[in-house]
C-alpha cells in the first residue's frame, strides 16, 4: 500500500523496492555493521559524517530542566494495527488516526512503533534491556518525532502481551493483522518526567531533525515477551541497537513535574 510505503520509508525503512520481498543490506556488526552505513549508499551519507545522531547517552552534565517544556497529550485511542516483521526489528504499524502528539506547535500522529534490544539511548549509567519508539509523523511526512521508553526485565508489558502469540507466526510471515490494538497502557505511562533532544533516525538513512522524547519512567517486559520478540528477526538483527553517538555540544532538556502538582499533571 502506497501509504503504507511512504510511512515506512521516512521512518528510515525503505523497505517498498519490491510487493513482497524486501531485504535490507546494512547490519550490526561486520562489514555493513553501523561504522560503515555512510558508505553503502549516498543517501545514508548521514550516518557517517551527520553531527546531530542519535542514540545518546543522557548525562546529567548535558541535561537542562525547560520550564517551557509541556506534558506531551496522552490522547491515543483504540486501533486496528498490523504486526510487520522488519527483519531488522518488530513493529506495529496503524493506519488512520491514532492519536497525535504537540510539538512546539507542530502536530504529529503516531504511524508507527517498533522495539530495539538492548536499548539504544543509554540512561543512569547504563544501557536497558530494550527500547520502545513509538514514531510520530507531521501530516506532510516530512517531519518526525519520535517518543522512546525504555525497558528492564521484569513484569510483562502488557501492550506486548496484546500480541505475543502471533509473535511466533511472524517468523513465515512479513506481515499479521492483529485487529483492535489498545494503546492505553500508553496513556497511562507517567510522563511526569522526559527528556528532549533533537537527534536522527537510528537506522540508516540516519536522517536529521528528528525530535526525541525520551520518557523518565522505566517499562517492565518479561525474558520471554523479549525472546519472542526477537525469535522471528534475522539472526543478524537479533541484537539490534545502534551505538552511542556523539553529542556534539547538543543539550538535552528535561521535563518535570513533581508528584505533588494539580491532579491530572503526571
Ligand atoms: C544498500 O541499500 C540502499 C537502499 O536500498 C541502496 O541505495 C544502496 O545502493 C545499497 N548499497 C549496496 C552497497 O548494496
Ligand atoms: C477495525 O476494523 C474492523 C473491520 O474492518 C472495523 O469493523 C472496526 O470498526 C475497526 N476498528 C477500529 C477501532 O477502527
Ligand atoms: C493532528 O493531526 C491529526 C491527523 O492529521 C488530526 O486528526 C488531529 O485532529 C490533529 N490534532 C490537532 C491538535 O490539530
Ligand atoms: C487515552 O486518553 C484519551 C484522553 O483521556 C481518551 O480519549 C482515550 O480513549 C484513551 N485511550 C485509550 C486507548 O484508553
Amino acid at each position: 500500500m502506497r501509504l503504507h510505503c511512504a510511512i515506512i520509508s521516512i521512518a528510515a525503512l525503505a523497505l517498498c523496492t519490491s510487493a513482497d520481498y524486501f531485504s535490507v543490506n546494512f547490519s550490526y556488526s561486520g562489514p555493513n555493521g553501523p561504522a560503515n552505513w555512510g558508505r553503502l549508499s549516498p543517501s545514508y551519507a548521514a550516518c557517517s559524517n551527520g553531527k546531530a545522531q542519535s542514540p545518546v547517552e543522557l548525562i546529567k552534565t548535558d541535561i537542562f530542566m525547560n520550564k517551557e517544556l509541556k506534558n506531551i497529550a496522552r490522547n491515543y485511542l483504540l486501533a486496528n494495527a498490523t504486526l510487520v516483521n522488519n527483519e531488522f526489528n518488530i513493529g506495529v504499524h496503524f493506519e488512520g488516526k491514532v492519536g497525535d502528539i504537540n510539538i512546539n506547535g507542530k502536530n504529529y500522529s503516531l504511524k508507527q512503533l517498533h522495539w530495539h534490544s538492548p536499548s539504544e539511548h543509554k540512561a543512569n549509567g547504563r544501557i536497558h534491556d530494550a527500547e520502545l519508539h513509538l514514531v510520530h509523523l507531521t501530516e506532510d511526512i516530512k517531519n518526525i518525532a519520535v517518543v522512546a521508553v525504555l525497558y528492564r526485565l521484569g513484569d510483562p508489558d502488557p501492550l506486548i502481551s496484546q500480541f505475543e502469540e502471533k509473535l511466533v507466526e511472524l517468523g513465515n510471515k512479513k506481515e499479521i493483522a492483529i485487529g483492535s490494538f489498545d494503546l492505553e497502557e500508553i496513556n497511562r505511562s507517567s510522563r511526569r518526567r522526559y527528556y528532549r533532544y533533537v537527534g536522527s533516525l537510528t537506522t540508516p538513512p540516519c536522517k536529521e531533525g528528528v525530535i526525541w522524547t525520551i520518557l523518565g519512567k522505566l517499562r517492565t517486559l518479561s525474558t520471554q515477551q523479549l525472546n519472542l520478540l526477537k525469535a522471528p528477526l534475522n539472526p543478524k538483527f537479533k541484537h539490534n541497537a545502534r551505538p552511542l553517538q556523539q553529542i556534539n555540544g547538543r543539550k538535552i532538556e528535561m521535563y518535570y513535574h513533581p508528584k505533588t502538582t494539580t491532579m491530572g499533571l503526571m
